[in-house]
């Protein structure tokens, strides 16, 4: 059994106006790929293969000709419709007809995570589908996320939604992982101060339900959210300098797709000589002949 995952990519990206004025912020570039392919590499790389991408009423046409309906990866890539950002958890709402009664990854369109040996460590953190996991990474801005409250065990206590005077520095990460409870929870959450259905708020009835688990990301690890620009331009900094030090691609899903034996040398070499004229496709090619 492997959980459902769904991409958040809707928002106004109002943050980063007028870049994002026509087009989804999501859709643009960290470096040299779509912002959203790294939560969706994300899902890859943890064996993830059935996915929702909910995005807005505009933007959709857009997702749908970058991502097709994820055959080409050997995946299986839905899209549905937020009208109005009314808030992270409303997508549970949103995605009820695709989650059943599975359980359910969520992660952020602009939450990029990296980090060796990441990909085992946050499977390894959500092998229990009955309960559910946030992940947790130290941040020097506390004020700007919610930000998890623990005692000496490393328990939480409880989560707080952009807190003025934060208990800890450990942010709540754009990753989540429910049971397959989460839509009947959602349902009953009312909206925030600020209009918004709270991830923050689902957490704790989880919490109160004594099944909300908490992973510590380290320092090995990086998290990075590019909702500004000045977040944006570090992401893709970030990510050329890895690319082009190891001579490697960050989260590429044809990669990802063959590595994961969900597609067959042919499949990707025909991926890769359509981007045969850049390095993006030059490192696929290498693969295969490697
Ligand atoms: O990045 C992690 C943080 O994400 C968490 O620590 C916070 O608890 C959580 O509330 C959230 O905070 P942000 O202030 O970063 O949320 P923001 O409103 O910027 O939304 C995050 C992403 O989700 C953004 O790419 C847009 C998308 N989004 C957001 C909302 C509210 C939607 O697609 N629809 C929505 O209704």
């Amino acid at each position: 059994m492997s959980r459902k995952g769904i991409i958040l990519s809707g928002g106004l990206g109002t943050r980063l106006y007028p870049a994002t004025l026509a087009i989804s912020k999501q859709l643009l570039p960290i470096y040299n790929k779509p912002m959203v392919y790294y939560p969706l590499c994300t899902l890859m790389s943890i064996g993830v293969k059935e996915i929702l991408l909910i995005t807005t009423p505009f933007e959709e046409d857009r997702y749908k000709f970058l991502l097709r309906n994820g055959s080409q990866w050997g995946i299986k890539i839905k899209f549905k419709i937020q009208k109005k950002p009314k808030g992270i958890a409303e997508s549970f709402l949103i995605a009820e007809e695709f989650i059943k009664n599975s359980s359910s990854i969520l992660i952020l369109g602009d939450n990029l995570f990296y980090g060796y040996n990441l990909s085992s460590k946050i499977k390894a953190a959500s092998k229990n589908f009955e309960t559910s996991t946030i992940f947790a990474y130290p941040v020097t801005n506390p004020q700007q996320y919610g930000i998890v409250n623990f005692n000496k065990r490393k328990q939480i206590i409880s989560i707080e939604e952009k807190p003025s005077n934060p208990k800890s520095n450990y942010a709540v990460t754009g990753l989540y992982f429910y049971d397959k409870n989460v839509v009947e929870i959602a349902r009953s959450l009312r909206p925030s101060k600020r209009g918004e259905l709270e991830i923050t708020d689902l957490n704790n009835i989880y919490l109160k339900l004594n099944k909300l688990d908490v992973c510590f990301l380290n320092e090995s690890d990086t998290w990075l959210d590019a909702g500004t620009n000045d977040t944006l331009l570090e992401a893709s900094h970030f990510i050329k300098t890895i690319e082009n030090r190891q001579g490697i691609i960050v989260s590429s899903p044809e990669e990802i797709a063959w590595k994961n034996g969900w597609i067959c040398d042919q499949k990707l070499k025909e991926l890769a000589i359509k981007l045969k004229t850049n390095n993006y496709g030059k490192y696929l090619l290498k693969l295969i002949n490697d």
